[in-house]
């Protein structure tokens, strides 16, 4: 069933849960995403990243589609969003490709920029009922964010004019966590975190979801988290699964990579659930 991410988030925050958000750049990863979700009986957030266009995985055009007739026949609620729209126009073209939830990233600009756009964005989704997500402080939009730098950690001040002025559904922001790999054990920001929530009472959403310990999982969806973005364990376990090994045909290399991305998938749900 396709839902909105304020439906999800709605849930997630009766059952004081975090709804597992993960991007689905091919067929593989998801059947690997929806099975564990339908194995779980879990609502689950399916993304397209702009920046998986740029790296040539897939084009929004193409992988739309696809993820709202998987969302509609799905046994579970799943809301399709688009991860890290870095300009307006992209966001725009994905609200008319149908994504029931965006996420407008302006967290490289200025505050009074970013609120700008940001409202801009929220003005156009009204139109389509879509939800929004955007971010102030910045986590690295792209891979390779900067680890430990507080100085781009978001300010819980800001946030909250920020989130006063936009009207936005949920908040993305940074308090340890980057994207892709950690160079060492990241190590997160618990009190700005809940200070975060408690000036700004919206849902809050975690990136870089991948490498973080299940104690810190369960450490900050008790604070507030109510979304994580997680991609490249997912990614590293595909990888694993058949690196090594010989194969007579390209499915069955497909096939191992999707079942052993649906485990992780499942593992990482199963803790954010509290399942
Ligand atoms: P990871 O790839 O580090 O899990 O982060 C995914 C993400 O935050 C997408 O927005």
């Amino acid at each position: 069933m396709l839902v909105t991410m304020k439906d999800v988030l709605l849930d997630a925050e009766k059952r004081q849960i975090a709804v597992g958000s993960f991007n689905a750049p091919n067929f593989q990863t998801l059947h690997a995403i929806l099975r564990a979700a339908e194995a779980l009986s879990e609502p689950v957030i399916l993304m397209h990243a702009q920046v998986h266009e740029e790296m040539g995985l897939c084009t929004m055009e193409e992988i739309t589609p696809v993820l709202l007739r998987a969302a509609e026949k799905a046994k579970v609620p799943v809301c399709v969003h688009l991860d890290h729209g870095t300009d307006l126009d992209y966001v725009k073209r994905g609200l008319r490709l149908g994504f029931t939830s965006v996420m407008y990233d302006g967290s490289a600009l200025t505050p009074e920029e970013n609120t700008k756009n940001t409202l801009i964005a929220v003005e156009e989704a009204k139109k389509t009922g879509a939800s929004v997500e955007a971010e102030i402080g910045s986590m690295g939009a792209r891979e390779g964010g900067v680890q430990d730098d507080e100085s781009i950690y978001t300010d819980p001040e800001l946030a909250r004019t920020f989130v006063k002025d936009t009207g936005i559904d949920a908040l993305a922001c940074a308090f340890g966590t980057v994207h892709g790999f950690y160079l060492r054990e990241p190590k997160l920001d618990m009190p700005r975190l809940s200070r975060i929530r408690e000036l700004t009472g919206i849902p809050l959403v975690m990136h870089g979801g991948s490498g973080v310990s299940h104690a810190d999982y369960r450490e900050v969806i008790r604070r507030g988290v109510r979304k994580i973005n997680y991609y490249t364990y997912m990614s590293r376990a595909g990888a694993a699964a058949i690196s090594g090994k010989e194969y007579k045909q390209f499915q069955d290399a497909l096939f191992d990579a999707e079942n052993a991305m649906m485990e992780d998938v499942k593992t990482a749900m199963s803790v954010f659930t509290g399942k």
